[in-house]
């Protein structure tokens, strides 16, 4: 039985890795290894809560001596790396918590699997360290012609991907040093169930909601590159079992909308939803001052992972965005808890002695 640690796996898109692992492959141990920071919630995953091959452990990245514990405990063959702060308007108001899990705890997730699987019977053999990065350490585009390829420069803007940039160049440097099976993944924007509600995407569903104003940064006029998050999680497995190691790929769906563009849709959408009349919920929309060094564009060309692995998305914007917000109607209760915190206090409480 092979032994996998999904780091953040009680996050937004952890969680969805988390459940494709569980239930594609009861011959895997899973183990999520999460903080339970004010992102992360267990109500994420209580569908596979009892899963014979899954367990949760409560544990900080950030400390060196609680992971050489825990792997010479649990033995892992694989990591599966996304425990890390994602939001960059929080890396804006605090930037070091930013440097201390994405940097410090990733380096710390490096050394903690090289010592212990070096010292193992098989090395490295038959490991694998996957990290999951994003496409905002390539900076932003101005050219409507250029597309973020593997081989970009990469020119992070904000703490948060400048805090993601180096933990990939860790993860490459332990590639390169010690030959560590690495294998890296940088992926667009994703939007879906379980999108903590910080994120404009729910955000705007939730206000339209409560009738509460849509902020809009600046013009609107900055283009993001969105996948459903399901199909993010179909990428990062595929990349685990059938990625070259030492090899990036990126993980996008041609899909790029202008942020004002989106926020209409999404207006349409849930007045037809809500059966407001068309137009109610666009009047909430204001136009409020632009995040600090707001990126222009991000668009990722995925021809690689495409090609060379066969992965595809399996769904179109609108589709998953009516999907995202059916789901966002039939879940007011975890929306409720997570925006209140409530889901934080009574896990907090359940595992504060582990
Ligand atoms: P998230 O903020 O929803 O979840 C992060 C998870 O990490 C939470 O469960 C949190 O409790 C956990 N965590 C935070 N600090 C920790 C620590 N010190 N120790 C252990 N656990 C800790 O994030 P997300 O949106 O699901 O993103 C997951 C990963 O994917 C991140 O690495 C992010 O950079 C990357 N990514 C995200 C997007 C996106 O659109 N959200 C796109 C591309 C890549
Ligand atoms: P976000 O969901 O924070 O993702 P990221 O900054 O990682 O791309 O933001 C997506 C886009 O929406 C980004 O251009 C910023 C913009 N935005 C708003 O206009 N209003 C908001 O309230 C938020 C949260 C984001």
């Amino acid at each position: 039985m092979k032994t996998i640690v999904i780091t953040g796996g009680a996050g937004f898109i952890g969680s969805h890795v988390v459940r494709l692992f569980v239930t594609k492959y009861p011959e895997f141990r899973i183990i999520n290894l999460d903080k339970l920071t004010y992102a992360g919630n267990l109500a994420n995953l209580t569908d596979i809560e009892d899963a014979p091959n899954y367990t949760f452990v409560k544990g900080d990245i950030t400390d060196a001596s609680f992971l050489e514990g825990m792997f010479a405990e649990i033995q892992p063959d694989g990591i599966i790396h996304l425990a890390a702060e994602s939001h960059v308007d929080r890396s804006i108001t605090d930037p070091l918590s930013f440097v201390m899990t994405n940097v410090v705890g990733t380096a710390n997730l490096l050394n903690a699997a090289k010592n212990h699987w070096k010292d193992s019977e098989t090395a490295f053999e038959g490991k694998r360290f996957y990290h999951v990065s994003t496409d905002e350490v390539y900076g932003s585009l101005h050219n409507p012609e250029d597309f973020f390829l593997e081989t970009t420069a990469y020119d992070p803007q904000s703490p948060y991907s400048a805090s993601k940039a180096a933990s990939d160049h860790f993860v490459r440097a332990y590639g390169n040093t010690y030959k560590m099976p690495v294998v890296l993944s940088n992926c667009s924007n994703n939007y879906g169930p379980n999108h903590f509600p910080e994120k404009l995407i729910p955000l705007l569903i939730h206000n339209i909601q409560l009738n509460k104003p849509l902020p809009v940064y600046g013009k609107g006029e900055n283009i993001r590159d969105w996948l459903y998050v399901v199909d993010h999680a179909r990428a990062i497995d595929t990349i685990f079992h059938n990625g070259t190691l030492g090899e990036t790929y990126n993980i996008g769906g041609f899909n790029e909308w202008k942020n004002i563009d989106l926020v209409h849709l999404l207006c349409s959408i849930m007045d037809r939803k809500l059966g407001r009349e068309e137009g109610t919920s666009a009047k909430l929309i204001t136009y409020v001052t632009d995040r600090a060094g707001h990126d222009l564009r991000y668009a990722i060309d995925a021809s690689k992972i495409m090609n060379e692995l066969g992965w595809e998305p399996s769904l179109q914007f609108e589709e998953g965005l009516e999907k995202t917000v059916d789901w966002f109607l039939a879940n007011h209760e975890w929306l409720d808890n997570v925006t209140s915190g409530n889901y934080q206090s009574y896990y907090q409480g359940m595992y504060a002695n582990r």
